[in-house]
């Protein structure tokens, strides 16, 4: 795979995701979330992944939501932690990397790495620093 074009339509968003699901559910340290503990149908869950990243990169309107509370699900039967999170992202920007270069690739790695903080936060409220706490 040439490494010279970016990313231009859902089939190579589905290039890198498809990639991307093959190391991670082989991954000791993630690969649990995807085999056991979510035990995921590639079949069903490939199409929404790439619906997911087809709506962030070219704003299709494709992906209908609710991503936060699988993760908190998931979360409550094994915590998700910032090592797992550092780990998935490593293999995320591997896949586009060996894949894809440009903009659009370049975008993509961002985007997974900024959505991490927001999703650690929403799964731990307490990480806010909304009250004072006593020592
Ligand atoms: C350690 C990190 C992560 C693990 C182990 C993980 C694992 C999983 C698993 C097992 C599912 C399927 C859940 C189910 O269908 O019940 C899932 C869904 C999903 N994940 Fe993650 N994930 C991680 C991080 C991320 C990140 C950083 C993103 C975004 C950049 C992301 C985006 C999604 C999306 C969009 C879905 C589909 C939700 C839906 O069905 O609508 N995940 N993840």
């Amino acid at each position: 795979m040439p490494h010279s074009q970016d990313i231009e339509n859902r089939e190579d968003i589905a290039t890198v995701v498809r990639a991307f699901y093959q190391r991670a559910m082989q991954d000791p340290a993630i690969g649990p979330f995807f085999t056991e503990i979510a035990a995921i149908d590639l079949e069903e869950h490939l199409p929404v992944m790439y619906d997911f990243w087809d709506n962030l990169l070219f704003q299709t309107g494709a992906y209908r939501g609710g991503m936060m509370y699988k993760h908190i699900m998931l979360d409550r039967q094994k915590h998700l932690t910032t090592e797992h999170f550092a780990r998935w992202l490593e293999l995320f920007e591997a896949e586009v990397d060996s894949h894809f270069t440009g903009p659009v690739a370049t975008d993509m790695k961002k985007r997974a790495r900024s959505i991490i903080p927001s999703m650690q936060l929403k799964m731990r409220p307490s990480m806010l620093p909304l009250t004072e706490r006593n020592p």
